[in-house]
């Protein structure tokens, strides 16, 4: 029996989860071993426990077998000083989960590759932050920093794995950043060719943040593994969501060092949608399929939630995002997309 502790979050968060747990149980009646555990994370756990990241939750997380988030933030928590995503950036930071893996995969335009985003620490953690006032020529002044901070373990440990992962992909790897300016990427970068040198048939490049916004769009098939830090992966994430359609589609897994996963949509709580039973729930739907994979090691099970998902799909069914993506178009519902890949979930092969 496993434990998979769900947080719906914010926003869209509990709608597309509903339809995770819609699939869990068929996954259940399919006789895999499943046991589902609720809590609070974000703007609904200030709400509750007037905390973003609860104790309860913190402890919670050390005892399961796996944790499936929908996403957390929104207007309603702007003037509060505990932000709905502390909850997400303290779920990461103090589960240490330091690697991210959002694969930017489309079977019907032969898109197939993998962005690696540090997690845990780079600017969004780097101390010094603040914002105070100083007095700049004689005025009162707000002022604001983050620090980029990265220690040689923490970039070692990264490029490791994602040299590893390689190997069983198609032995290609880029390393994006900002080493022409920034000294946290010249580090990276140093380290990045120091451990190419082990893995001589790892096909390796470098491509600075900004060229790589364009080439990864205009050249995606050039790319199989791409490793950056937790900031640009966050902006490249986004940016390559296009390619297969949607924000809405993507899909991803964290991963910590007693190989604890966290999987989550890519996409944020969406405020102005909520509630409405119009979401697109395919990337967490994807993430499913990663966890049927990678936690209970169901890879048939996994294969045919995936293919389910992609039918639904080739048949056009889509929710509004997906109206430029899909031929033949046909409008449904957060709800109804669900049903449908379940229908095709639980018929026989
Ligand atoms: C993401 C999100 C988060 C991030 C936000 C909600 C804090 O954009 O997971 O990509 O910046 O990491
Ligand atoms: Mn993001």
């Amino acid at each position: 029996m496993k434990k998979i502790l769900i947080l719906p979050g914010d926003g869209i968060g509990p709608e597309i989860i509903k339809q995770v747990i819609k699939i869990i149980n068929t996954c259940i009646l399919f006789g895999i071993k499943i046991k589902l555990i609720y809590n609070y994370i974000g703007g609904i756990s200030i709400d509750i426990f007037n905390k973003s990241f609860s104790n309860n939750l913190f402890n919670l997380c050390k005892n399961v077998n796996s944790i499936f988030l929908g996403c957390v933030g929104g207007y309603k928590w702007d003037k509060n000083i505990d932000k709905p995503e502390n909850g997400l950036l303290n779920i990461r930071k103090k589960l240490n989960f330091f690697i991210n893996i959002r694969p930017i995969k489309c079977p019907f335009k032969n898109i197939d590759f993998i962005i690696i985003r540090e997690l845990s620490s780079g600017i969004y953690y780097g101390k010094p932050k603040g914002i105070s006032k100083q007095i700049v020529n004689n005025i009162p002044t707000w002022y604001s920093y983050d620090t980029e901070i990265y220690n040689e373990q923490e970039i070692i440990k990264l490029i490791r794995i994602s040299f590893n992962l390689s190997l069983n992909r198609k032995k290609k790897i880029c390393l994006i950043d900002k080493s022409n300016v920034l000294n946290t990427s010249k580090l990276w970068k140093k380290i990045f060719f120091y451990i190419n040198n082990f893995y001589k048939n790892v096909k390796s490049n470098h491509l600075y943040i900004d060229n790589s916004t364009i080439e990864l769009i205009k050249n995606y098939n050039n790319f199989d593994v791409v490793l950056t830090n937790n900031i640009f992966g966050d902006i490249l994430s986004d940016e390559c969501s296009l390619l297969t359609g949607s924000l809405g589609m993507l899909p991803s897994i964290s991963i910590n060092s007693n190989l604890l996963s966290l999987f989550e949509p890519c996409h944020g709580s969406a405020p102005k949608i909520a509630g409405k039973n119009i979401a697109n729930p395919v990337g967490s739907l994807l993430s499913l399929v990663m966890m049927l994979e990678y936690v209970f090691n169901e890879k048939k099970i996994s294969n045919k939630l995936y293919f389910s998902i992609y039918k639904v799909l080739s048949l056009g069914f889509g929710t509004f995002d997906m109206k430029n993506i899909l031929n033949n178009f046909k409008l449904v519902s957060t709800n109804e997309f669900g049903d449908l890949v379940n229908h095709f979930f639980l018929l026989n092969d």
